[in-house]
This record gives C-alpha cells, structure tokens and sequence, in this order.
C-alpha cells in the first residue's frame, strides 16, 4: 500500500527547494524523480562528485539523509565522522549486504551507489545483485528512499530495465565554471606573486571558453593557466580554449575545426547558400522569441570534390558558431564497448559549446562500416547509430547537423526519413557558370587576376570537372608557372586541363544513379543544376 503520509518538509509553498534558478536541468529532473519515487535512478557521467554536490543539494532541501556506497568504503552517512574498521565490520562492500541495509533504513535517504555499473551489467555473476535490486525497487517504492547509481558506462541488464530510470547529467554551464574560478581565484588572491586581472566581459569570455569541458578538467586548464605565468587575464581566454580543443580530441571523437573558409569562396550551390545564409539568424534570442525552432540539419549529398566540405566549413563561419567535425573513422577504430559512452559525450560536448555546427563527413562510409561490421562486434556500430538518430529525432538543442554522403546505397532510409533532417541537398558537378566562378575563386585565391584569364573558354574545356579537379588544375599550372620561368595564363592552364581526366568520365554509372536517386528526394544545391544535366547528357552522346 502506498503510505499515505505527505513527503516530508514537501509542502507546495516550501522554499527549500532546491531553487530552480540556482540548480542546473539534471538536479532538478533528479529531484522531481526522487519525489515522484522512481526508486532507482542511474545518472550517466563522468562527473560523480557534480552528482553528489547536487545529491547533496536536494538532500538538505527534502531534509533527508544522503549515504554514498563505493566498493572501497561500503555505504557510509554523508556528513557522519568517520568511523574506521566501523564499516568493514558492516560488511557494506558487499553489494548486497549494503542493499539490505537499505531496504532496513527507515529514514527518508537517499544513496548513491558510485560506480554500481559492475554489478548492474548482463552477467550471470551479477544475478543475485541484479535479482536483489528488483526486490529493492519493489521494497522501496513505497518509503522515501532512493537509490542513485553514477558511472560513466550505461550498463543495465534487460531484467532491470523496467526499475530503472535512466538520467543524462549534462556537463556543467557557465554557472558552474564561475563558481569553480570563484573558488580559484579565492584560493591565489592572497598570493603577492599572483596577479589576477579579469574585468566582467574577459571573465565570461573565460568560462565560455571552458564550454564543453567536465569540471575537473576545467580546474586543471585554469590552474594549469594559472600556474605557467602567474596570471589570470584576457590573455588566458585563448590558452584556455586551445587546452580545451585538446583535451575534446584526446579522448573524444569531436575535433574543434578552425574555418578560415567564408561562403564567398564558395562557387555556385545558390540554393544551398540562400538556405544557409536565411538561417544565420536561426540560433538568436530574437528568432526564439519569433517562435522558430532551432534548425535540425542537413545532409549534402552528391558528386565527390564539389564543395560539400566546403560548405559545411563555410557554414560555421556565416553562422559564427564552432564548427566540430564527428570523427566517424576513429569511432570505429576505438574498443568496441566504449563507442556508444563516447557519442554519449560527443553529443554532450556540442550540446554544451551549442550553438554549434555538428559536421558528420562522409557519413556514408561509416554506415558501410556499420552493416559490415554488425555481425563481428555484436551490433555496437548498428546500436550507436540508433543512438545517434535517436537523438537527431529527438533534438531540441542548437547542435545543428551537416552531414555529407558521396553514395546513397549505404545511408540508412531511418536517416532520410522526415523529421530527421530539414533538408537533403543534391549537389551535382558544377555547370558552365559555376565553373566560370570556380576558376575565378582559386585564381584569386592565389594572388591572380581572374579578369586577365577568358574564364568562359576555360570553363568550356573543363566540362565534367568538378571543383577540387579545377583547383587540383590551377595548381599545376602553378607549377609549371614556376619551374618554367613563364608566367601563368589561359594558354598554360589549358594545358594542365587537358592532362587531367576528369574523375565523372570513370564514374558515369555512378553518377547517373545518383542524379537519378536524387530526383524528387532531394532538391538541387543549384539553381541551374537540371540545365547542366542537360549539357552533360549531351556531352555522353558525343563520348
Ligand atoms: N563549389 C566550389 N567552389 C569553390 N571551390 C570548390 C567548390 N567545389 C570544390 N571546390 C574546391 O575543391 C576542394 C574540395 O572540395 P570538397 O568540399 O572537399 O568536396 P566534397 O566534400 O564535396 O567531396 C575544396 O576545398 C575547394 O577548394
Ligand atoms: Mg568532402
């Protein structure tokens, strides 16, 4: 029967809440949880001690006791002396005699099992542990006491599915770097040696530059800041976000890009920079207030070496957010097991610097992976990308998407599926004009003057060319600009042309059944693809 006694000290009008202005999302989705009695609630992260913090938190506000459990020390009172050779006396490292102290606790707790996933896992040495918990969760369900398991890993049997509530700690905000610098800057101000010299603007361009970072790591890079010269300045703002870049690509699959690429040295792709360039306000307070959801994505599909990196990089800086480039190739060659923590923080990550550009190259070669793969590495790769799509269906933060495929026989239809994506753009090789431009952005580029090159006869020549073949052809010429003592122009750079066989000549049936595929499925990034297509069927017929 459920006690019928109110919660607590949990009257409606009660200000020891933990205030909602004060406490960030997951304190606050942990404490409605705890009062609506899930019994056991597994936070995913690496953060414990954030955990216990907010644990500790909510605690006092409930007025209810807070005991930790770890394999080392057993279960023991937050906040009680502590008591050696008390515990181990208890036995409480024992999973299970800890367990049915819990069960014998009659005050209103809450515990928190740290590392727990050892004994929650599908392995039939956890059978008693994982039969015990379910008695647990039957057994308390009805008290004021939970159970909080932290680790890093997502490790639940199936049995246990049902009495768990799974709970994503984000990672910490600005708030919580301020009060860790506070705290910093608290313990060094004493010090004659140090200076520390932040006005209000260059100390929230500091904690903005920590975004994305766990908060141990965060006290590392400001102390580590610190310590190198003796100073906390505006200067420290950009050692502060390269130690970031490394520390996110040390051990993570996201690598913060530098984009010196801006859309004007992107040639032709009209319709996809009209798209791009409407939505460069879509991230603001303004647009919010309008009432427009944050845009989800993009996927670029289309002909190799035709801008759709380019335009991913050019992008982020039309848009003035960081660009992250998903590194699908090191996701696979990591251990399997830990694939799936580590989408879990890469999407952690750019949900945290938000808003941001999520850049997944060549999605298409990991999904090849993935379906070749599935039978040797027991559907991790299959089981991340639902993860994966799940929370692109599912997103409601500013991580904006831009995924690029050369192939369509390996994307997944889950992927094209509305919802999951605003858009799907089809780029084609480039036609007569945008080639025209082409040659003039890569000339320029190099310090060259476009108007001294007929741009149209070379344009002609370079039919069937795509962007990256055109630069590839300026660059030769290039050369031999330089080991022949000549000086560069149209002459000489037909003739680079003329070396070069264009890479849709050995291609073609590919081609074709791409533009086929994307037919009515996506929209062309230019606006004159269909007549290029024309002047490409026309050229087949002349092959
Ligand atoms: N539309 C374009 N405008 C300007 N440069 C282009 C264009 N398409 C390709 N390029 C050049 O070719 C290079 C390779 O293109 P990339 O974006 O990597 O192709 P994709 O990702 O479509 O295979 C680019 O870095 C750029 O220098
Ligand atoms: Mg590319």
């Amino acid at each position: 029967m459920p006690d019928p006694s109110p919660e607590p000290h949990s009257d409606p009008g009660a200000t020891s809440s933990p205030s909602r202005s004060k406490t960030n999302p997951a304190t606050q989705e942990i404490d409605v949880l705890i009062r609506a009695r899930y019994p056991i609630i597994y936070v995913s992260t690496w953060e414990e001690e954030r955990v216990e913090q907010s644990l500790r938190q909510i605690a006092n506000a409930r007025k209810k006791h807070l005991y930790t459990w770890t394999i080392t020390q057993g279960l023991i009172k937050v906040g009680s002396e502590p008591r050696p050779g008390k515990n181990a006396s208890n036995n409480t490292m024992d999973p299970l005699v800890a367990l049915d102290q819990v069960i014998q606790h009659v005050e209103p707790s809450i515990y928190l099992f740290k590392d727990f996933h050892r004994f929650t896992c599908d392995e039939r040495c956890n059978l008693t542990v994982i039969r015990k918990l379910r008695d647990v969760a039957y057994q308390i369900r009805d008290s004021y006491k939970s159970i909080i398991i932290t680790s890093p890993l997502v490790k639940i049997a199936p049995e246990l599915s049902k009495d768990i509530t799974l709970v994503e700690f984000g990672l910490p905000d600005t708030r919580d770097f301020g009060k860790l610098l506070d705290r910093i800057v608290d313990e060094v101000k004493d010090n004659p040696k140090v200076k520390i010299d932040l006005n209000p603007v260059a100390r929230e361009q500091l904690l903005q530059a920590a975004r994305g970072l766990t908060l141990k790591e965060a006290e590392n890079v400001f102390a580590k800041t610190l310590v190198t010269d003796n100073q906390l300045t505006a200067d420290d703002i950009d050692i502060v976000f390269s130690e970031k870049r490394q520390i996110i690509k040390k051990d993570g699959l996201l690598e913060y890009c530098d984009t010196v690429e801006d859309i004007s040295m992107v040639a032709g792709l009209d319709n996809l920079k009209t798209w791009l360039n409407k939505r460069s306000v879509a991230f603001t307070d303004k647009a919010k207030q309008f009432g427009l959801m944050p845009p989800r994505g993009v996927l670029l599909l289309g002909v190799q070496g035709c801008g759709k990196s380019l335009c991913a990089k050019a992008a982020a800086s039309l848009w003035h957010v960081p660009l992250l480039r998903f590194d699908l190739g090191r996701m696979f060659s990591s251990l399997v097991g830990s694939s799936e923590e580590n989408v879990r923080r890469a999407i952690q990550v750019a949900e945290s610097v938000s808003p941001a550009i999520l850049w997944i190259d060549e999605i298409d070669k990991a999904f090849a992976g993935a379906t070749s793969s599935s039978g040797s590495d027991g559907g991790t790769s299959s089981r991340v990308f639902g993860s994966l799509l799940t929370w692109l269906s599912e997103k409601k933060s500013s991580v904006f998407v831009i995924a690029t495929a050369n192939d369509i026989s390996q994307l997944p239809p889950e992927l094209l599926r509305k919802g999951r994506l605003d858009e799907i753009f089809f780029v084609d090789l480039p036609d007569h004009s945008e080639r025209k431009e082409i040659f003039a952005i890569h000339l320029r580029k190099r310090s060259r003057d476009p108007a001294k090159f007929d741009l149209s006869r070379l344009s002609d020549l370079t039919a069937g060319f795509n962007g990256a073949e055109i630069e590839e052809a300026i660059i030769s010429a290039m050369f031999d600009e330089f080991s022949g003592g000549i000086s560069m122009d149209t002459k000489l750079l037909e003739n680079s042309v003329r070396e070069t066989v264009p890479l849709s000549k050995t291609m073609s049936e590919e081609l074709s059944r791409l533009r086929e595929w994307s037919q009515g499925r996506a929209r062309p990034a230019s606006k004159t693809a269909a007549i290029d297509e024309q002047s490409l069927m026309r050229r087949k017929i002349e092959l």
